[in-house]
């Protein structure tokens, strides 16, 4: 008997051809990421991006990237919004996040960093509950993610203390 087995992960994702086909919520979610773009500290890049995301209660938070001279020490939008909701709303489930750049360069979807997925998914697991992803770009396409967990199989986590 081989002592192997191989496994098999599989992630879907909803593409949209325009934001307009999208739900209303999803939409609206999108441009308070698309407002929030403007305030990006990004004289590196030249690459503004904006994170939007709504609470259990209704509250929705906006982040945009913060660069820094010591590249390392700056940080994505999605995290900017991920640890302020979880400073200022530490008791509140994050139900969805949005993000987008106002780069008109940018065609396809901003699809969040390796570490802002992880930085992300400790609030999914935390209050065990998805939080729904939706990542735009400048020509409308959009994709959706259901969850966290789907665009970081086999993350890192504490489950020894689960
Ligand atoms: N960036 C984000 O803020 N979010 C993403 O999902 C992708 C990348 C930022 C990091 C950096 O300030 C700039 O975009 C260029 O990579």
């Amino acid at each position: 008997m081989a002592k192997t087995e191989t496994k098999n992960i599989n992630i879907s994702f909803e593409v949209y051809k325009a934001e307009s086909d999208m739900d209303a919520n999803d939409q609206l979610l999108l441009s308070k990421a698309k407002e929030i773009a403007k305030n990006a500290y990004a004289p590196y890049s030249n690459f503004k991006v904006g994170a939007a995301l709504i609470l259990d209660n209704g509250t929705i938070v906006t982040g945009s990237n913060q660069e820094n001279a010591a590249y390392p020490s700056g940080t994505c939008a999605e995290r900017t919004a991920v640890f302020y909701a979880s400073a200022q709303h530490p008791h509140n489930k994050i139900k969805a996040i949005a993000v987008i750049t106002d780069n008109t360069k940018q065609l396809n979807p901003v699809t969040p960093c390796g570490s802002c997925r992880q930085a992300l998914a400790e609030y999914e697991i935390k209050f065990r509950e998805p939080i729904r992803v939706i990542m735009g770009s400048a020509s409308g396409k959009v994709f959706v993610a259901k969850n966290i967990e789907s665009l970081l199989p086999l993350m890192f986590n504490h489950d020894h203390l689960e």
